[in-house]
């Protein structure tokens, strides 16, 4: 009787401790191992997966376990519940993160362990692509990246070593700017572009009555010789005869304006006449540079409504009269451009008088050196904001 009490003693034991393990096991139901990030393992019915793995249990033993990696190359393998702990020690989540990439001077690159690194650094390795490369610079634009060791070779052979070094920032009279190769910015100069960012007093030079066979030329070497430009006010019965200058003068990037075809008082013309001037001149002028003149200058300054509405382009007339025409006198005429010169101010002159070519030639040297940018009169309007329109008169752009 007493064993068979023991007996018993030991099946509801061996009941219990079964029931404890596999807990509240409906009965014919399959089973899953299942395990924890810090290493436990349980096994549960099919119908608790859903339970466990949203408490935080995975389904397989890999899912709990993560590769570390020391920084001289060794791996070990932890619970995801211990990965905190060592990466707090030095330990590292990815292989990449326990390798530095090293450089040489002349183009060898090396992966070393981190641990490792400071020894090839004291070798003469360096850490970073960009301490052994140099990326030098061609006059002409080009770029290349060199070797430090070679960058002596290169920049004797004529590269520099900052970008800064071959562009220039040059400023157009209306406020544009552009970036341009050293090497190409004499071109650019020549057409009018300058380095100072401050383009200094504006003049308008404007010439009335040519273009005449000599003195037009003549005006242009001057203004070609110190970078400068000028407004023509053509007849276009001199335009016709005289074809040459005004071409010159256009290609040069001067502005070409009418000053009708024959010269009459416009304001005592009949429309028909203010008309035909007005067209048979710009016919004329875009026969020959292949655009019609951009501006309208009337003889002797007349104008009335009727000539306004004929315009189409605007009315240029001026606040400085050189009286070139009646003095003859270059010496005067030279004296008078430079006592009047200031910001904004248009000139007049004619072109058909050897003496204001001369004067020209006087005055023009000495406006450079005092600063005055010497523009056309659309250059001068763009840079003081103005917008010019059709038909209205303008006297000076300051
Ligand atoms: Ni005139």
């Amino acid at each position: 009787m007493k064993r068979w009490l023991r007996m018993q003693k030991y099946l509801i034991t061996g009941v219990l401790a079964i029931c404890m393990l596999l807990p509240c096991m409906p009965a014919g139901s399959a089973n899953t191992v299942l395990y924890a990030p810090d290493g436990r393992t349980a096994v549960v019915a099919d119908t608790e997966v859903e339970v466990y793995t949203s408490l935080g249990w995975y389904k397989t033993y890999e899912e709990t376990v993560k590769t570390l990696y020391a920084a001289d190359g060794r791996q070990i393998m932890v619970y995801l519940s211990e990965v905190p702990a060592y990466l707090a020690l030095g330990w590292y989540a990815a292989y990449a993160e326990t390798v530095d990439t090293l450089y040489a001077s002349d183009g060898r690159t090396i992966e070393v362990y981190k641990a490792e690194a400071p020894l090839y650094l004291a070798l003469g390795w360096f850490s970073s692509r960009e301490d052994v490369v140099d990326t030098l610079y061609a006059p002409d634009g080009r770029t290349m990246e060199v070797y430090k060791t070679e960058t002596p070779a290169y920049l004797a052979l004529g590269w520099f070593s900052s970008r800064e070094e071959v562009v220039d920032t040059l400023y157009a009279a209306d406020g544009r700017t552009i970036e341009v190769y050293k090497e190409n910015a004499p071109a650019y100069l020549a057409l009018g572009w300058s380095r100072s960012p401050n383009p200094g007093p504006l003049l308008a030079l404007t010439f009335d009555d040519g273009p005449h066979a000599s003195y037009t030329n003549s005006i242009l070497n001057t203004l070609e010789a110190y970078g400068a430009k000028a407004t023509f006010f053509v007849l276009g019965s001199q335009a016709a005869a005289n074809p040459a200058p005004l071409r010159r003068a256009a290609e040069m990037g001067c502005e070409i304006g009418s000053h009708t075809y024959s010269h009459p008082n416009l304001s005592a013309s009949a429309a028909s006449t203010i008309s035909r001037e007005i067209t048979n001149t710009n016919q004329t002028v875009s026969n020959i540079i292949g655009k019609k003149p951009t501006l309208l200058r009337p003889p002797y300054g007349n104008f009335n409504a009727t000539v306004r509405s004929y315009a189409g382009v605007p009315l240029i007339l001026w606040n400085v009269d050189t009286l070139d025409w009646k003095t003859r006198d270059a010496m005067q005429v030279a004296a008078h451009i430079l006592s009047h010169a200031s910001d904004g101010n248009i000139i007049l002159m004619h072109d058909i008088y050897a003496s204001t070519a001369e004067a020209v030639r006087m005055a023009v040297p000495e406006l450079v050196r005092r600063g005055f940018k010497l523009v056309t009169v659309s250059e001068l309007a763009a840079a003081k904001g103005y917008t010019l329109s059709p038909g209205s008169a303008y006297y000076n752009l300051r």
